[in-house]
């Protein structure tokens, strides 16, 4: 059921619509495998040996890092950031962190563990959105991406919890995430393209399912996680009657075929990198 096509959302021209319409994970045939190379030559610039050394932060930031997010101005640019800027970012986003249903997805989405929803239902997400509402966090990151203070942490803080939120809607679509990835397009340089789209696919994709695995291996071997207790429990295709079906993925954690997941070394690297 792997080679049954996956749901394409309808072209969107901004916010997690954008997302989801212009990335690989959503995309069949041509368009797919263009899309798809893209993000394999992003990967053949991070060298899987720098994720595994010893870290201490979210695996996104380790990956936004590596991505290029040095903490210079020039890697920031500010345009489309001010707007944002003060306006209430996070309205909408904790009820569908709570709800793994939005858009009935059927027999899929009642599996709270299915691709890219699972983390959202096991972390505390939206204690973590709480969190960001009341602080200024917008404000803030718009005067550190003019390259002011000591800003590298904060920035990437700011790029992390806006990437959990595009997570937590990347299956969904639902809109209350359409801020944060215009500030995630925004932090790539404003362009709504192919590549920006997969450099945020990069850091959304990578979000909660690595973040699970360093929690699990903590214990345990990674081997054995992997085996026993993946992070990612099933995938959603398109069936020949036209409904979205959850494909299990009991046995091939990271999927497999042309649509597995690009990642997996690197993947593994950040968790090295974090249980060191
Ligand atoms: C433990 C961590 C991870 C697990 C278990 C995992 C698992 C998966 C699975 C099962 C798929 C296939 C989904 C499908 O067939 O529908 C996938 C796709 C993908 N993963 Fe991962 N992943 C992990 C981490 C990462 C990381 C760190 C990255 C990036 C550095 C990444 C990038 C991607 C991308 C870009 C795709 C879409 C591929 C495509 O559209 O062809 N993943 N992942």
């Amino acid at each position: 059921m792997l080679t049954f096509p996956v749901p394409e959302p309808d072209p969107t021209p901004t916010g997690i619509g954008w997302l989801r319409s212009t990335v690989s994970r959503f995309a069949n045939g041509a368009v797919h495998a263009r899309r798809r190379a893209i993000v394999e030559d992003l990967l053949a610039g991070i060298d899987p040996a720098e994720l595994s050394r010893p870290y201490d932060e979210h695996p996104v930031a380790r990956l936004a890092r590596a991505l290029g997010f040095t903490g210079t101005a020039e890697d920031l640019r500010v345009e489309g950031v001010g707007g944002a800027a003060g306006e209430p970012r996070v309205g909408g986003v904790g009820g569908a962190a709570e709800d793994p249903r939005v858009e009935g997805v059927g027999g899929a989405a009642e599996d709270p563990r299915v691709e890219g929803v699972g983390g959202a239902a096991e972390e505390p997400r939206v204690g973590g959105v709480g969190r960001a509402a009341k602080g200024p966090r917008v404000g803030g990151a718009a005067t550190d991406l003019r390259g002011e203070g000591t800003a590298a942490g904060v920035r990437i803080e700011g790029i992390v919890e806006d990437v959990r939120i595009a997570a937590a809607a990347y299956q969904t679509g639902d809109t209350a995430a359409d801020e944060a990835v215009e500030r995630l397009v925004a932090a790539f340089g404003g362009a709504h393209g192919e590549r920006t789209a997969a450099r945020i696919q990069l850091l959304v994709q990578a979000c909660d399912a690595t973040a699970t695995l360093i929690e699990r291996a903590r214990t345990r071997p990674v081997d054995e996680v992997l085996r026993d207790d993946p992070p990612v429990l099933a995938t959603r295709r398109v069936a020949p009657d036209g409904s979205i079906v959850a494909v299990p993925l009991a046995g091939r954690p990271f999927g497999e075929g042309p649509r597995a997941c690009p990642g997996r070394e690197h993947a593994l690297a950040l968790v090295e990198g974090a249980l060191r």
